[in-house]
Order: structure tokens, then C-alpha cells, then sequence
């Protein structure tokens, strides 16, 4: 529960390169649905510098990182929280901030189908369901 934590959002910096590495390699594949391999440092670094995002923040829960949450150019949201600070309403908390801040409009979330937590998250928060996307890969 949150009502004894505050939440901040800071935009990312070079001193959140080391954490944002750290989360990425929690997130595991069930969540990852873009990369399937864990990037390199170095890989990790050139993306962060190319400005992959609209917005990128990290979440602080009483001063502690404790995840981090991004908006594409489409408006497509990427919400991730750390193993141990999930379940305290941060996740609600933020989505709710970050759609505040950005204004109204239509926001997207792209959730593996494995992914029951967050697609139980976003069916909670109000998001519909509107397409199943299918991959092939030929190699
Ligand atoms: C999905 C995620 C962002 C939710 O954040 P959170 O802070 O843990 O979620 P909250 O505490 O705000 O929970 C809100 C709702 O999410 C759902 N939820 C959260 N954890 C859940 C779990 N373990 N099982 C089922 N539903 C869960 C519930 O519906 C919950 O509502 P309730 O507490 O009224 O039951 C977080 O778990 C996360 O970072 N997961 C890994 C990364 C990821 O998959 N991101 C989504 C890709 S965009």
C-alpha cells in the first residue's frame, strides 16, 4: 500500500545508466517483449543515447529507485517497477501521474500475452484490449 510512500518522477540522467541495467535484466522474458536477449552495458548505453523515447523518468518510492517509466511519440506507455517495490500501488500511482502530466489523449500499452500481472494492471486502470499482434521471424 502506498499511503505512507511518496512518489516522485525525475527525467533519466548518466547516473541512472547502472539502474536502468539492473531493471532491465529483472524484467525478465515474460515482460520483454522487444528484445528477447539481454542487450550489453555498451548495447544498453547506445540506446539510452539515442533518445528512444518522448519521456523517460525514473520512479522514486521515498527517495529509493525504484523503476522506471517511459512515453513513446505514439503515446505508448512502458511502466516497470522493481520486484520488491511491486504490489504498493506505485504502478496505479504513476500511471496516473504520467497521464496527468502528458495531458488527455489516447494512450497504448504493448503487454505480452504472458504477461497476466500488467495485462490485469491495464485492464484495471480502465485500458481495453483492441488487437493481438502476430510475429514471424525468418531467419
Ligand atoms: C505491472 C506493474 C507495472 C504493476 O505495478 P504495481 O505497482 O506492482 O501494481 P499496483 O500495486 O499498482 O497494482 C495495481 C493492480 O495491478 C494488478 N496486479 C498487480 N500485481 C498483480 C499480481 N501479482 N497478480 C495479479 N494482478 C496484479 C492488480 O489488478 C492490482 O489491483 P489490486 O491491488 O486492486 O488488486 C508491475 O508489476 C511491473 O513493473 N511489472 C513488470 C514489468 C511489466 O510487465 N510492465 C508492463 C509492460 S508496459
Amino acid at each position: 500500500m502506498n499511503e505512507k510512500g511518496t512518489i516522485k518522477l525525475k527525467n533519466i540522467g548518466k547516473d541512472d545508466y547502472k539502474f536502468l541495467y539492473q531493471l532491465l535484466s529483472e524484467r525478465g522474458k515474460i515482460a520483454n517483449i522487444s528484445h528477447k536477449e539481454m542487450p550489453s552495458y555498451e548495447e544498453h548505453i547506445k540506446f539510452i543515447s539515442s533518445k528512444p523515447y518522448a519521456t523517460w523518468k525514473i520512479i522514486y518510492y521515498n527517495n529509493k529507485k525504484s523503476g522506471s517509466v517511459y512515453l513513446t511519440k505514439q503515446n505508448e506507455i512502458g511502466i516497470f517497477i522493481k520486484k520488491e517495490f511491486q504490489e504498493k500501488k506505485i504502478g496505479s500511482k504513476v500511471l496516473e501521474l504520467i497521464i496527468e502530466q502528458n495531458g488527455p489523449g489516447r494512450y497504448l500499452a504493448n503487454i505480452s500475452p504472458n504477461n497476466k500481472k500488467s495485462i490485469q494492471f491495464f485492464k484495471n486502470q480502465k485500458f481495453r484490449l483492441i488487437q493481438h499482434t502476430y510475429e514471424f521471424i525468418k531467419s
